[in-house]
């Protein structure tokens, strides 16, 4: 949802400002801008409607010069992408530049107010209004930018990372944020401000992570300060993030989602390293052990995500119950935070979020802490405002995923939640030791089972011609895999806008059957498990309907293949590991697909990474 980037230093700003922005791209790519203030304190913006590319052609003939700036990639909100929408944004005199992610909710009023006073506004965007705000407080109270912002942010309702600069100040940038990420890097005589860590990590690790509204003043050849919005001075820690370079790159590959896929069997292995210990038959996760008389007297689980994490925690829901005997629930994080929801105690919350920064899975954990619950974060991103406010958690540790179809990010919530649930199962005593070690030993030939089935890549590749210009899929799966069926058809719609619906194989009969005909290619999940011989039955009725039927299904299958129009084989395992393999086909052809219908398959249109806005 928009991705920020400010710099002060010693540098030309213009460069260090557009990589920012090719890397942070992924958060939004409708429109993009940016703001430089040269030496002598003259302030520019420059802004195109489209991608990163199309602002760097229309840069080309500009004057960049400058070693301030701020720059922004956004997804549009209030007002359609357009040059005049795209941040920067000036204030009423020009004398000030903001970038924003976030909403300001109240914008409506404030613009009304600004309006009377004479203001006049460009856009159709919230985030005019608050520089317009920042100058009238400013101008009206006759103070400096700093205490304008804070007075101005007082009267913001929503959500905001902003960073702001002001003409004739050619050493100062301000930033603040509330519910929207904001990390400022600390070089060596140079600052940076940024959504996230990527664009900042080529020029240093060492960065603070800010916290709901505080301010940064960022000023050249001096350390940051930080204040909140009410003027407390603060001292945060510098963090010294281990994010390497090249993974923020394509290596090779020419996409970043194909790339995610084929990294599982390494990021499954990351995941799992110093957690799970076959030889000694143990699986150790810290935040469960140091909580864990929480977790073995919990009465029940809420599981609480959004899209494909809250794939994850569907999947996770059968885990714990299989594993632990604790009843579980999952829900929509947006739709939990507004329900008056009951939250006890004793309950146990899971937050699942890839970027951490999911708004409604936030406010949903709000929500939970209130009423006293505990709650566990199961997150990627290091850092992020999920793990900073959730009482424990893990980390997926697969290393940032940049397509915006999450893959990579999935399979490890999933291998997670696995651990998790074998870990609570041991303190709990409700699985024997036998099968317990049979699980964990699975377990760790998940990474390889994986690497073979993407040996299968050229085989789902030629499918996926057979089947780019179908306009419909239905996705079917039962038991374990019918969160598999769900993600399967998020991930085609997703990067190939082709409609798709995921479903529990036994509920066709209740109504979606009247779909099947000649024309509906139906992506069948029939790996030999405790469900096979019902999926069997499931797919003859979608046979006997001239369905069309792409399985998924075991190494060792006979039936299906006689069966099935098209099948696609994984190694056999555990029920309940089979996720973390049937997804891996299903991601492959989602992407040919979307491929072939030369979508961009790493930037899907109307979509972000990090949804940061409820
Ligand atoms: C789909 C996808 C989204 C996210 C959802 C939640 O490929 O990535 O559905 O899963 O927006 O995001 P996180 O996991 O960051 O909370």
């Amino acid at each position: 949802m928009c991705g920020i980037i400010g710099y002060v230093g010693g540098r030309e700003a213009y460069p260090i400002l557009v990589k920012g922005l090719h890397r942070l791209e992924y958060r939004g790519y409708d429109s993009a801008g940016v703001a430089l203030c040269n030496s002598i304190g003259e302030l520019n913006i420059y802004k195109a409607k489209g991608r990163v590319s199309d602002l760097e052609d229309f840069c080309k003939s500009k004057d960049t010069v400058g070693t301030m700036g701020i720059a922004h990639t956004r997804w549009a909100t209030h007002g359609e992408p357009s040059n005049v929408n795209a941040h920067p944004h000036y204030s009423e005199s020009e004398n000030l530049a903001l970038i924003h992610n976030g909403i300001i909710e109240n914008y409506a009023v404030l613009k009304e107010q600004l309006l009377q006073k004479g203001y006049h506004f460009q856009s159709s965007t919230d985030t005019e209004v608050l520089v317009q705000l920042i100058e009238y407080v400013k101008e009206l109270n006759h103070v400096d930018l700093c205490t304008a912002i804070q007075l101005a942010l007082g009267q913001v309702v929503g959500a905001y990372a902003i960073a702001v600069i002001e003409k004739g100040n050619p050493d100062m940038m301000i930033a603040a944020r509330k519910s929207s990420p904001l990390v400022l890097g600390i070089g060596r005589d140079e600052f940076f401000i940024a959504s996230d860590a990527s664009p900042i990590i080529e020029y240093t690790n060492r960065v603070i992570f800010l916290e709901d509204e505080e301010i940064a003043i960022v000023r050249r050849h001096e350390q940051p300060k930080i204040v909140t919005i009410g003027n407390v001075e603060k001292t945060r820690e510098i963090i010294q993030l281990e994010m390497s370079l090249g993974q923020l790159e394509k290596g090779g590959y020419p996409h970043f989602m194909l790339k995610e896929i084929f990294e599982q069997p390494r990021t499954l292995r990351d995941c799992m390293r110093g957690r799970v210990n076959v030889e000694c038959n143990n699986v150790v996760l810290s935040g469960i052990i140091d909580n864990k008389e929480r977790f073995v007297n919990a009465k029940r689980i809420i599981i609480l995500a959004c899209g494909t994490s809250w794939h994850a925690g569907l999947i996770g829901e059968y885990l714990f119950e299989e594993f632990c005997r604790i009843p579980v629930e999952v829900e929509y994080s947006s739709e939990f935070r507004y329900r008056n929801p009951l939250i006890y105690p004793d309950d146990v919350v899971i937050a699942v979020s890839q970027s951490g920064e999911t708004a409604d899975t936030l406010a949903a954990i709000e929500l939970a802490k209130e009423s006293g619950a505990f709650v566990y974060g199961i997150c990627n991103v290091v850092g992020a405002s999920i793990p900073r406010n959730t009482h424990s958690g893990s980390y997926t540790h697969v290393g940032p995923e940049i397509g915006v179809a999450s893959t990579k990010a999935f399979t490890a919530q999933l291998l997670v939640l696995s651990m998790m649930a074998l870990c609570i199962a041991r303190e709990k005593k409700t699985l024997d030791e036998k099968r317990f070690l049979k699980l964990l030993i699975e377990l760790d030939a998940i990474p390889a089972k994986i690497e073979s089935i993407l040996g299968n890549n050229d085989l789902i590749q030629n499918l996926s011609n057979t089947f780019t210009y179908a306009h419909n899929f239905i996705y079917l799966g039962r038991g374990y895999n019918y969160p598999v069926a769900l993600e399967g058809a998020l991930k085609l719609k997703e990067i190939s806008y082709i409609h798709a619906e995921g479903y529990p194989a036994a509920e066709m009969k209740h109504g979606p059957i009247a779909l099947i005909d000649s024309e509906m290619p139906v992506v069948a999940i029939a790996t030999d498990n405790g469900m096979y011989e019902k999926v069997i039955s499931n797919i003859q009725e979608i046979k006997a309907r001239n369905g069309r039927v792409i399985a998924v299904v075991s190494e060792n299958d006979t039936v299906v293949k006689g069966i099935a129009d098209y099948v696609i084989e994984v190694p056999v395992t555990e029920d309940c590991f089979d996720p973390l393999l049937t997804t891996i086909p299903l991601q492959l052809l989602s992407y040919h697909i979307a491929v072939n219908k030369r979508r961009d398959v790493d930037m899907p249109r109307n979509l972000a990474k990090s949804v940061t806005v409820e």
